[in-house]
């Protein structure tokens, strides 16, 4: 399977923090906003990823990633010109996933939760269909609502509804076999002009092949949207972190555990990062049974 990271947009909403930077380069707490779903791509055991983005912002991404080898991965990196929405990202792409699998994340989508790795896996070994996921939200208006019975089967999916028919939002994270593309190009743009990903959905739907798996209570999946959401979810991680010793989102050791990269290799990822509290985490764990912790 293939992963798309969609790291697209002006982040207009959070200007002018975002004006002369991409929005998903921001930092959560200690590192980019990207690190998160570039973390869960990794965690689902992905690792050819390609990551979209706006001409005037792909080379921030391409000096913070490079080529992905220092991780055991691979990552390239494609422009989408104009903002044409979600599902435009498949046809960016098309090269790259014609005949793939293939699962997309948005790289403002910061994901954590007991199990969640397990439940990537299980994602990631999809044979046929899409799968999506559904969080209980106070607001699901803001979103793509998922409404289903009590054998999750999705009944219905509509893009930001006035009156939703549930109140499980659908996070920007998404599974599907390989007729992705094409049912991206066979698309027609909304009203607000963009190839929307809860269409692509739909089509799914319609073939009775879409599976919603749900991300329970006292799972996070924090807005990263507002000023206030990105301070909230900057706090999330640093209190989890201060209080395990255990890090949200570090690449360097998720490559680590995955068997991606060596000890040696670890180490030397630590190096520049040697001053930083970032860096003598991975120091740490060099020196760990990784059985045990
Ligand atoms: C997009 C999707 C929406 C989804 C959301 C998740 O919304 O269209 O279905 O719930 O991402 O972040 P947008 O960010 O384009 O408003």
């Amino acid at each position: 399977m293939k992963g798309i990271i969609l790291a697209g947009g002006y982040g207009t909403r959070l200007y002018p923090m975002t004006k002369s930077i991409s929005k998903q380069i921001i930092p959560i707490y200690d590192k980019p906003m990207v690190y998160y779903p570039l973390s869960v791509l990794m965690l689902a055991g992905i690792r050819d990823i390609i990551l979209i983005s706006t001409p005037d912002h792909l080379e921030l991404f391409r000096k913070l990633f490079g080529d992905g080898s220092h991780l055991g991965i691979s990552i390239s990196y494609l422009v989408q010109d104009v903002p044409r929405g979600i599902a435009h990202a498949f046809i960016v792409a098309e090269d790259f996933i014609k005949g793939y699998k293939v699962a997309l994340i948005l790289g403002d989508n910061v994901f954590y939760g007991q199990g969640f790795g397990k439940m990537l896996k299980k994602a990631a070994s999809l044979e046929e269909g899409a799968i999506i996921f559904g969080y209980y939200v106070k607001n699901p208006e803001n979103y793509g609502v998922v409404e289903f019975d009590e054998h999750l089967n999705v009944l219905s999916i509509e893009e930001k509804p006035q009156k939703p028919r549930s109140n499980y939002a659908v996070p920007g994270l998404y599974f599907y076999d390989e007729r992705v593309l094409d049912i991206a190009k066979g698309l027609k743009p909304s009203v607000r002009g963009e190839l929307e990903i809860t269409d692509v959905n739909r089509e799914y739907l319609k073939m009775g092949k879409l599976k919603v798996l749900l991300l329970g209570r006292g799972f996070a999946w924090l807005d990263t949207g507002t000023p206030d959401g990105l301070l909230e979810a900057a706090n999330f991680v640093a209190t989890v972190q201060k209080r395990q010793g255990l890090y949200i989102a570090c690449i360097e050791e998720i490559a680590y555990r995955m068997g991606y990269i060596s000890r040696e290799q670890l180490l030397e990822l630590a190096k520049p990062l040697e001053k930083t509290d970032y860096g003598k985490y991975l120091k740490t764990l060099a020196t760990l049974d990784l059985e045990s912790s």
